[in-house]
């Protein structure tokens, strides 16, 4: 959503004349756009400032701006602690970057605009996207469920969905740019709905854009997860076999705590039928360990789950307190070393579960999008499946965005290994 978000400032700056460059110290505006899902990310921007405070103490004049949710979240502790941030726009404000740049340039005073609105969808304004394979388009923004670990329906709003229209003239638009790959992107990205067209037919259309060759997306909601959306992945030839299915705790006891509104019997049955109608499919999903009252049994029952459905991949996280959220109010929260030590054994089960998935593709014979030359060596490419995974092959007279078919020979942790059939 970050990558999406940045390249739409990007575009909307772009179109008013101004340009990017590489080196920090040439800028004469520097922007941070920030997320606020997890404390670790939050860190992270508070370091990075650090950094942009030091580079205007040599320059007076260069503007810093924060954007996004964290601008939306901590508006008053950075008005108070970080006077050298210069601007503070929420993630429904960044039409107006270029008015606030021009004033702010005439009278030098601290704009702040965090705003949520319940309407903007950026339509109509083309993201600024660097060369490349995957295209991000943005379908719907905000988030209505309430988890009650997540900040983001405070930080980004109601759910709102962009007209079908300009979805697909801005996919038109990446395809006509030399992009063969697009997500489709949304906070809730399966609750998109649009006068009657839902996101399976939205799916669909999109995936009948001439020159389009994969169609991913993310993230979904396992509720609005049917048996039509997957029929029609598994029936697409260009939507690729792969899907993000958030697990986020295995007992029903933190599932109903977290608001997730679906038990594990739910989760269970959703994830059989999606193995069931995509064949081949890749499965992710995120998972959070010691959420306030998470008991050893509530934990073993994510182990559980874990074990039944053998996760392609995961995102794996500690439960961090986040402002506004139901959660932080509730009792009993875990210990941080308990917290440690439950995220360890998880992740030590996903790699066993990722490497079992991996391993069963060994001898296959799969279709693999060339992405780039590899970190490896010269010598080599790699590329994603159809169900999402890295492969990493030695290179052919084929050319970088074809699909080809490659064999599998080897499966290391996360990268599979590969032979190009029939050379
Ligand atoms: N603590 C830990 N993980 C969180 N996530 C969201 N909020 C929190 C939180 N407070 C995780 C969820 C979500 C992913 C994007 O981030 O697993 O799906
Ligand atoms: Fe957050 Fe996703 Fe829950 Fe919405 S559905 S509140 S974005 S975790």
């Amino acid at each position: 959503m970050n990558v999406a978000d940045s390249e739409l400032i990007d575009g909307i700056l772009q179109h008013e004349g101004y340009k990017q460059t590489q080196n920090i110290d040439e800028a004469n505006a520097i922007f941070i756009n920030t997320c606020s899902v997890r404390d670790h990310a939050e860190a992270k921007v508070h370091s990075r400032l650090g950094n942009f405070n030091r580079i205007k103490k040599n320059k007076p004049e260069v503007i810093i701006g924060m954007l996004g949710c964290m601008a939306q979240n901590l508006k008053e502790e950075i008005l108070e602690n970080k006077p050298y941030v210069d601007i503070v726009l929420g993630p429904d404000s960044y039409r107006k970057l270029p008015a606030i740049l021009k004033n702010r340039l005439k009278e030098q005073k601290h704009i702040v605009d965090t705003k949520l609105s319940r309407f903007e969808v950026y339509d109509g304004l083309f993201p600024s996207r660097k060369e490349g394979i995957n295209a991000w388009v943005s379908i719907m923004r905000g988030c209505d469920k309430f988890c009650t670990f997540c900040i983001v329906p405070f930080t980004r709003g109601r759910e709102r969905s962009r007209s079908p229209k300009s979805i697909i003239q801005e996919v038109e638009q990446a395809v006509n740019n030399g992009f063969v790959e697009v997500t489709l992107l949304g906070q809730n990205v399966n609750s998109y709905k649009y006068d009657n067209i839902d996101f399976t037919d939205l799916l669909k259309k999109v995936s009948a854009i001439p020159g389009l060759l994969r169609l991913r997306y993310t993230s979904p909601h396992p509720n609005d997860v049917n048996e039509k959306l997957l029929e029609v992945m598994a029936e697409s030839e260009n939507i690729c076999n792969s899907i993000h299915f958030p697990l986020q705790a295995g007992s029903d006891r933190t599932l109903k705590r977290m608001n997730r509104r679906y038990t594990k019997k739910h989760f269970l049955k959703y994830a059989k039928k999606i193995h069931d109608i995509i064949p081949g499919v890749g499965i992710s999903t995120d998972i959070i360990v010691g959420f306030p009252g998470e008991t050893e049994k509530d934990f073993q029952e994510t182990l559980e789950v874990m074990d039944i459905v053998k996760f392609d991949s995961a995102y794996t996280f500690k439960y961090s307190s986040r402002p506004y959220t139901k959660a932080i109010e509730y009792d009993n929260h875990i210990d941080e070393d308990v917290k440690k030590d439950r995220l360890d054994r998880l992740i030590k089960l996903q790699k066993k579960h990722s490497l079992f998935r991996n391993r069963a593709m060994i001898n296959q014979v799969v279709d693999v999008l060339v992405e780039k030359v590899s970190k490896k060596s010269d010598e080599y490419w790699s590329g994603r499946t159809d169900s999402n995974k890295w492969v990493v092959f030695q290179k052919s007279t084929a050319n970088i965005k074809d699909i080809i078919p490659v064999r599998i020979t080897a499966a290391h942790g996360v990268t599979l290994k590969g032979q190009i059939e029939g050379k």
